[in-house]
């Protein structure tokens, strides 16, 4: 049933006027770029006039470069299209799809797409393609563009089309054959910007927070009724802010603080990141309660991608978690760096939606005219190893002459490709091998990918070995409860699923015990898991394991023989296991998990709990760990089995690791560790050496491997290389 106040609704957004218009230009124009302020209606609105409009097309693809934002779009729609979710209108996200044979408007994540490419280059199932919120410029997004161009050569029937809040349109226009550039007029209302009076930004990074509370109860106590939004980098200090203005609004004496009191007689506080958690309060989209402020702490995710209706003051800190290369560890990490001037306009922008406006800047207007005028895209500052094996199994080898908007640099070509070739995923010619062409089955990180083929083909473990790439592959599993006697209470119960040799047992763990609670939600609650993400976790399994099948990678269980028949006379002599794991071949699986996880191979400092990269202490040119105090110290991670505090192993013991990403905070934390060692790992090693001599720089138009276009097609998973990052929903 379609209600009156969802028309209602519809025909008041800046779009609805325009509908006509745009209806036509798609009819006449293969290529299109529209534009609009973000909020006009663009997401929402305008695949469904294609869909009312077009009953021919069997099949309309809007892109997403966030996960939630894919979700919650396409329940909004299908609300308002007055049909069930996965019906006429789906979502597809990694690992989640929830379309079906009757679905013809899908949101998706870009990362789906791309794959979706690189299986069809011609993507014959769609009539309309659209890249939303192109403006965002992810690694993704800017991949895509290059295929669809190609993808419009080999189809010039199918509609594509590129929509983006207002920055540097011309651009994707120039890119599309210079396309016509459809403008929503915006409808929108004069912000007043205040910077801070002297702030410089570098100085405000430890405290931005505090300060955007202190602004927030300023505006609280002395503006004007309207609600606040908050622009903060991340779901620790969102939380750690919700808290404090909880605490400062508590210790208000209405009356006789708050200027505004027969307008303001109270405060409501939402958090917003990006997890579905946060993003299912309904509230945060309605008004709040008559003579009460709304104040929502966000991330970057309220910028553009979601509206909250209603803002009338932003607080901008100025800082973003962005992913970005690191160059130590070869791969992406998440870090807190300061915004761009496009960045602040938008986020300036959020006031000034529904009436005139207020922003506040807790930098100088100095610092401002410091930033960088655009975000740099995402494909210039990550790392392109997932980026360079789908385009290798397209048969794309001139990845440097590809048709991008804006090149990579070719310095990071050459890591990705180094990478590759680390993984054996590649010859020292930069051709595709068999291994590099079976990794791209899967929709995993190729550092996964290798981990379960080797785990299959080599190690005869990957029945327990899907279980922890599985578990990798989600977010957070740790709830932290704020209470302090519960964070003791929860940090006692992570005792029982600790593991000597380290992390990825410990996920092993508590996956099974998971599985052995019937996947019970009050088992999670009572071990402060997040139930959420570990029934994903078991979904990934699933799915992963069809895969396997599918593609003849044999499941094969490295559970001991001797623990299942315990009278059992040879019970001890198949055993190679120092670890004395009575249940399983711990040595196997950590030898898969090594098999690409060498390159993070670390060492420990001789006499300190801190540990080196392998590759810097012990590469080409470097000088031995004693001497080089400019190295990178990595430390463990206080989530880990392994850091001293746990006392789980003597520090003593701990010789070599590997870990799976590096998180910063003021130290360079590695996440998921585990004890290996060297011997499992030597041969591997050598192929640092051959390295250096691989011919892979310059060279990328060499190999001579076929046009590998037609791929298997019922793969509908994306290829989110970004998951090295396991708290990448931050
Ligand atoms: O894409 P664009 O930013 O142009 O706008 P949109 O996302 O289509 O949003 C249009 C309107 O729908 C906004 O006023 C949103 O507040 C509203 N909306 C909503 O109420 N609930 C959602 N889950 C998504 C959008
Ligand atoms: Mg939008």
């Amino acid at each position: 049933m379609v209600n009156t106040k969802i028309i209602r609704q519809r025909e008041s957004l800046p779009v609805f006027p325009y509908r006509q218009e745009i209806v036509d230009a798609i009819k006449n124009e293969p290529l299109l770029v529209v534009i609009g302020e973000t909020g006009s209606g663009k997401t929402t609105q305008i695949p469904q006039y294609i869909l009312e409009s077009f009953p021919e097309y069997r099949l309309i693809g809007v892109t997403q470069p966030r996960r939630i934002a894919a979700i919650t779009v396409a329940n909004r729609v299908s609300e308002e299209h007055g049909s069930r979710l996965g019906d006429d209108i789906g979502y597809c996200i990694r690992f989640d799809d929830c379309t079906s044979s009757r679905t013809r408007l899908k949101y998706m994540t870009d990362g789906v797409l791309l794959r979706e490419a690189t299986i069809d280059p011609r993507l014959g199932h769609y009539d309309a393609i659209i890249v939303d919120e192109a403006h965002e410029r992810t690694l993704e997004t800017d991949v895509l563009f290059g295929l669809l161009k190609e993808t419009h050569r080999l189809r010039p029937e199918l509609k594509i089309l590129v929509m983006s809040a207002t920055l540097n349109v011309e651009k994707f226009s120039d890119f599309f054959n210079s396309c016509p550039i459809f403008v929503i007029p915006g409808r929108t209302y004069d912000v007043a910007i205040n910077h801070h009076r002297d702030a410089k930004i570098s100085s405000l990074k430890s405290t931005y927070v505090q300060r955007s509370v202190e602004t927030a109860l300023y505006i609280h106590t002395q503006e004007p009724p309207g609600d606040i939004l908050v622009f903060l980098t991340g779901q620790n200090e969102i939380e750690k802010a919700c808290r404090d203005l909880e605490d400062l609004d508590r210790d208000l004496n209405y009356k006789t603080d708050v200027k505004y009191y027969e307008d303001v007689k109270g405060l409501v506080i939402y958090p917003i990141y990006a997890t579905l958690e946060t993003m299912e309060q309904k509230a945060i989209f309605d008004d709040p309660p008559r003579y009460t402020r709304k104040v929502v702490f966000a991330t970057n995710v309220a910028q553009t991608s979601v509206t909250i209706p209603g803002i009338k003051y932003v607080i901008d800190s100025g800082f973003v978690k962005q992913k970005t290369y690191d160059p130590t560890t070869g791969m992406d990490a998440l870090l807190v760096v300061p915004i761009s001037q496009a960045a602040a306009t938008q986020r300036a922008g959020r006031a000034g939606r529904t009436a005139s406006g207020q922003a506040f800047r807790l930098y100088s207007r100095e610092s401002y005219e410091q930033m960088e005028a655009d975000t740099v895209p995402e494909i210039q500052r990550s790392s392109l190893l997932g980026t360079v094996l789908s385009l290798k199994k397209m048969g794309i080898n001139d990845i440097i002459n590809f048709e991008f908007i804006d090149p990579p640099d070719p310095a990071m070509v050459k890591n990705a490709l180094k990478q590759l070739f680390l993984l054996e995923a590649i010859d020292d010619t930069g051709k595709l091998t068999t291994l590099g062409n079976e990794m791209s089955i899967f929709p995993l990180s190729p550092f996964l990918s290798r981990v379960l083929i080797a785990s299959a083909r080599q190690y005869e473990c990957s029945r327990e070995v899907v279980i922890i790439v599985a578990m990798l592959s989600v977010e957070e599993i740790f709830i932290t409860p704020r209470n302090v006697e519960k964070q003791m209470d929860a940090d006692e119960k992570r005792k029982e699923f600790y593991h000597p040799s380290g992390d990825h047992m410990m996920l092993l763990n508590i996956f099974e015990k998971f599985r052995d609670s019937g996947y019970g939600r009050d088992w999670c609650r009572d071990k402060y898991f997040n139930y959420r993400a570990l029934s994903m976790a078991k979904s990934i399994r699933d799915q992963l394991r069809e895969l396997m099948e599918k593609h003849d990678l044999p499941l094969v269980s490295c559970r001991l023989k001797n623990y299942q028949v315990k009278d059992d006379g040879r019970q001890r002599k198949k055993r190679r296991n120092s670890y004395q794991d009575v249940k399983y071949n711990v040595e196997t699986m950590l030898e898969s998990f090594s098999s690409s996880y060498y390159i993070n191979l670390a060492k420990r400092h001789p006499h300190r709990p801190v540990f080196y990269h392998y590759a810097s202490a012990t590469g080409p040119g470097s000088e031995s760990i004693d001497s080089n105090s400019s190295l990178l110290a990595l430390h463990i991670s206080p989530t880990s089995a392994l850091h001293p505090d746990n006392k789980v192993v003597r520090v003593d013991d701990l010789d070599w690791v590997t870990y799976h990403s590096v998180l910063y905070t003021n130290k360079a934390l590695m996440k998921v560790v585990s004890k290996v060692k060297l011997e499992w790992v030597q041969e591997r090693l050598g192929l640092f050496k051959k390295l250096a001599v691989a011919n892979l720089d310059g060279s990328y138009g060499k190999s001579k491997s076929e046009n590998n276009m037609h791929g298997n097609t019922d793969e509908d998973n994306d290829n989110k290389v970004d998951s090295v990052m396991i708290d990448a929903q931050e």
